[in-house]
């Protein structure tokens, strides 16, 4: 059983790209890759902990399998794992809804009483608004595959530094 679920969904293919990106971080069978065009909820009750990642598509809206499968959600799905979101946009083509989904999902994620994790600085975007800041951090990692591909991995290890422990387990208290 693998200790961590990543679910993601995707439109053309750059986020299921950074989902597998991401698990070959870790050890081998410690993540999970779950589409979540083709899975449930259910999926997530044998996980220990989660990662959640989207593109935001339309004018700043969710993909539909991500609205479908946060339709069938529920508490229990969820209880006692930690979960780190991530995000996909473009900074450029859509400035005032920037990486929308992911803090649409976290609001959602969060009603249910999520542990969320992994907040992320700001710094190095361009852009005016954007649904996914809290307290002036991103609520998830944000990543931007149009414009700034080229940080991409930098950014995805410097994250998953600071996820990683609490994914596994292993954080140390204080
Ligand atoms: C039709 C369309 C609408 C989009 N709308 C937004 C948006 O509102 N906000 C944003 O940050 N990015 C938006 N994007 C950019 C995507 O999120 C970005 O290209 C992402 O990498 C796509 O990921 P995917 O290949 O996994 O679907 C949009 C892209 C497309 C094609």
């Amino acid at each position: 059983m693998a200790k961590i679920g990543l679910f993601y969904a995707t439109d053309t293919g750059n986020t299921r790209k950074i989902a597998k990106r991401i698990k070959k971080q870790f050890a081998e069978d410690e993540v999970e890759l779950f589409d979540m065009a083709k899975t449930t909820p259910d999926e997530m009750l044998s996980c220990e902990s989660l990662i959640i990642g989207t593109p935001t598509l339309g004018d700043g809206e969710l993909p539909d399998p991500l609205t479908e499968f946060l339709g069938q959600l529920e508490a229990r799905h969820l209880e006692g794992k930690p979960i780190a979101l991530f995000g996909l946009g473009d900074q450029v083509g859509y400035p005032t809804e920037f990486v929308d989904a992911l803090g649409i999902l976290h609001k959602k994620l969060k009603k249910l009483g999520a542990q969320l994790i992994g907040s992320w600085p700001v710094d190095g975007y361009e852009f005016e608004k954007s649904k996914a800041l809290r307290d002036g951090e991103f609520v998830g990692l944000v990543l931007d595959q149009d414009n700034q591909a080229d940080l991409t991995n930098e950014r995805i290890e410097e994250w998953l530094e600071q996820v990683k422990p609490e994914l596994l387990g292993i954080a140390v208290a204080g």
